[in-house]
């Protein structure tokens, strides 16, 4: 049995809001992708995330709150967390701070730390409005295969899992949240890039930002997100070092729509290169290439040299293809 999509009506919303409140898990929109939600306070609901997504409990949730005040019931803010809170919630920014002894140490893989975010995307805010509790929710994808980014992305992937699917369309940003870790505010790290770069965060925190690449924290990942493989295809994935002529078995996808006349097993993230397009399509083209039976794929890297949303969609892409 696939799982029931729902289409957001104001009853449709009130029917998920109190599954949510029984423990039972939903998958929902975001603005970056859909993630699988549950009852950030309910252990055993938590645990049936780790289960259906077939991902180690090593592997900490991000737990999704209406606003700052209803983090700070969660964790231990300082004034950095605060500011930067302010500045960029709701939206894809999540800090991670010392937790409070409510947050079950499922949701945080054991660790005295966990990873907050207030959502901007209206159906994910209404349902943390309906629900009154947060939402522990990693993306709604099989453990380390490329995150949705649309209902039927996380039908494709976990139908078989789960039950409730709420269909928002096509997530906007398309790529996962900035992770940034403000334990020590005195020495903020980005431990996922995300579409906040550190040069934003750096600005409200009148400090340097760090980005780190990190491994192990005591056996437990430090951002299990940064990964070697992750985001990955089924099909082998190469960067494309140089242009080739993509053939049946080696298709190529491209930053941009090329002009003229386009050649066959041709794919492409954005129609001009604009940043904010490829981060949208990313995900969708390579599910696209991925289902089309190729031996391999060839990807363009983004020039690092442009900012912003540059370093989270390459790392991505990189990871995709290691
Ligand atoms: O945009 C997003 O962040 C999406 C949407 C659904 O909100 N969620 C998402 O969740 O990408 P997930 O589980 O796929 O990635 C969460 C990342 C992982 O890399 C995880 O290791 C890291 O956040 N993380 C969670 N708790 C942490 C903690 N206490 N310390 C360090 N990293 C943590
Ligand atoms: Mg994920």
């Amino acid at each position: 049995m696939p799982a029931r999509l729902h289409s957001p009506t104001p009853r449709n919303l009130r029917r998920l809001a109190s599954a949510l409140q029984r423990g039972e898990l939903v998958a929902i929109p975001t603005e970056t992708v859909y993630g699988l939600a549950a009852h950030a306070l309910d252990a055993r609901a938590c645990r049936a995330i780790f289960r259906a997504k077939g991902r180690p409990t090593n592997d900490p949730l991000i737990v999704h709150v209406l606003d700052l005040a209803h983090a700070e019931e969660l964790a231990e803010f300082n004034d950095a967390a605060r500011r930067v809170a302010r500045h960029f919630w709701p939206g894809p920014l999540t800090l991670v701070l010392p937790k409070k002894a409510c947050v079950p140490d499922i949701v945080t893989s054991g660790g005295d730390t966990v990873a907050l975010r207030s959502p901007a995307h209206p159906l994910a805010r209404r349902l943390l409005e309906l629900a009154g509790v947060p939402l522990a929710a990693p993306s709604a994808n099989p453990f380390s295969y490329i995150s949705p980014t649309s209902a039927a992305h996380v039908q494709q992937g976990l139908g078989r899992r789960i039950k409730h699917i709420l269909d928002g369309g096509e997530s906007t940003v398309g790529v996962e949240s900035t992770v940034l870790d403000l334990t020590n505010p005195a020495k903020p790290v980005i431990l996922r890039p995300g579409a906040i770069d550190e040069k934003a965060l750096g600005c409200i925190l009148r400090r340097k930002v760090r980005v780190r690449t990190g491994r192990k924290a005591k056996g437990r990942l430090k951002a299990p997100g940064l990964l070697e493989r992750h985001y990955s295809p089924r099909t082998a994935l190469q960067l494309m070092r140089r242009r080739v002529t993509p053939d049946a078995k080696r298709a190529v996808i491209l930053l941009r729509k090329p002009a003229g006349k386009v050649a066959p097993h041709t794919f492409w993230l954005s129609a001009r290169g604009a940043l904010a397009e490829i981060a949208h399509n990313l995900y969708r083209v390579l599910r696209e290439a991925d289902a089309a039976g190729y031996r391999e794929i060839l990807i363009e890297p983004v020039p690092p040299a442009a900012g912003g949303l540059a370093a989270a969609i390459n790392d991505r892409i990189r990871r995709a293809a290691a």
